[in-house]
């Protein structure tokens, strides 16, 4: 196994910061991922040396600054094997893609369709289809989990009828590191007529993603959780689906000819992108696209693995430590509870040794609920952790444990 942790570490400045005095352990990954210095010098590249808008100027700087932003979208054209660059669309984020596809995909429902999203779901992939429904008339369903927190693909089934018009489901949980069968379920939605939609924020970081052959009609992810900047997202869409949708913003950019009495709209992936953009986020996303490709998959898997692994037996040594969700294929989130402490207390606790890990609902309270807890604790794995940053957060958790049990 090759040690991405020597690999790469150097590569990420954040890793030399203290929090609280000490050291810092970062295990918040899930929650946004550390930024290389690649990503870092193009930001500042930008409006250090490139500042310009895109699209719009003509000048030598302009035509620049526009080429770097759209070689991005060619990188996402190969990255996601879509089939063409008039498939990717840049957003703010998933939740952004999200909003956009349960608003433009209005046109599709009637009073009584049905919309089906499952237990595992953050919560951008609910409330946008909550308003949907609230709108269109159409009816949410949802798709239930089993003990291990595996997504149960009998009720998926039995739940799929020729009433639904669209699935959207999480391709890989925050909280329990499900990784749900996606391309098993797109196709079972396509017998049926509905258009699948994944939730890829935490599965593009993890595994190649192949949007045709998983199947899916639509996808979405950020790109600050692959390493890249916060205010950028994608939205992938088949050709054909974009085209027929109605956009989503008005404004500049987005438009084809424009009158006091009508508007027509410009080719895509521009109908989707309306106003300035986030122009140093796209241009250095590029970064941590060529960052991620330059480890490969494989490797990333593997390290991940072991990490996750190696975490999981430490842990699961700690008196009174509980492990919420053990689904059969997962990513390295281990999300816990100990006896007898307030995951609220343990964290604010482990935080004064350095260590950074999540507690709360990880905007999925209708998933808490159903494993009847209010919070948890999630620590987060990824290729610039090593076995030092579990045993750390081994440490903190038992010395914060013996001071609060
Ligand atoms: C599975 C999943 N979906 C959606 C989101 C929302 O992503 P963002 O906040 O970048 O829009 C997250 C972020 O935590 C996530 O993990």
């Amino acid at each position: 196994m090759r040690n991405l942790y020597n690999e790469i570490k150097d590569q990420f400045p954040m890793l030399n910061e203290q929090m609280n005095g000490k050291p810092l352990t970062y295990l918040d990954s899930a929650a946004t991922a550390l930024k290389p210095l690649s990503v870092l010098e193009e930001i500042e590249n930008y409006y250090k040396r490139g500042t310009t808008n895109v699209h719009r100027s003509i000048h030598s700087l302009g035509e620049k600054m526009t080429q770097k932003y759209e070689k991005t979208r060619d990188t996402l054209v190969h990255f996601l094997n879509a089939k063409s660059r008039e498939e990717i669309v840049f957003t703010k984020g998933t939740t952004d893609g999200l909003n956009l596809l349960a608003r433009c995909l209005d046109y599709k429902l009637k009073t009584g369709d049905e919309i089906l999203i499952s237990e595992l779901e953050h919560h951008s992939n609910i409330v946008p289809w909550q308003m949907t429904c609230e709108r269109t008339g159409a009816v949410l369903k949802v798709v239930s989990i089993d003990e291990n927190g595996d997504l149960d693909l009998e009720d998926y089934k039995s739940k799929l009828s020729v009433k639904t018009k669209i699935v959207s489901i999480i391709a890989l949980s925050n909280v329990l590191g499900t990784r749900t069968p996606v391309k098993e379920m797109a196709a079972m939605a396509h017998e049926k007529g509905a258009l699948f939609i994944s939730d890829a924020a935490q599965l593009v970081v993890q595994e190649k993603v192949d949007v045709q052959e998983l199947g899916v009609d639509f996808l979405v992810f950020s790109a600050h959780k692959l390493y890249g900047p916060t205010g950028v997202g994608v939205l992938y869409g088949k050709k054909d689906l974009l085209e027929e949708m109605p956009p989503y913003a008005g404004g500049g950019d987005m438009i084809d000819q424009v009158t006091f009495e009508k508007t027509t709209f410009n080719d895509l992936p521009y109908k989707f992108e309306a106003g300035t953009p986030n122009i140093s986020g796209v241009i250095a996303f590029q970064k941590s696209l060529e960052f991620v490709e330059s480890l490969g998959f494989d490797a990333i898997q593997e390290y991940d693995k072991h990490l996750l692994n190696y975490g999981l037996d430490k842990l699961k040594a700690l008196p009174g430590f509980n492990l919420i969700g053990n689904p059969k294929n997962r990513g390295p989130i281990i999300t816990f509870t100990i006896d007898g402490v307030h995951t609220h207390d343990l964290v604010t606790m482990i935080t004064m040794e350095g260590v950074a890990i999540r507690t709360g609902h990880h905007c999925a309270q209708p998933l808490h609920r159903k494993l009847g807890i209010v919070s948890s604790a999630r620590a987060s794995l990824t290729i610039y952790n090593n076995e030092d940053d579990i045993e750390r957060l081994y440490g903190a958790l038992k010395k914060a444990q013996e001071l609060l049990a």
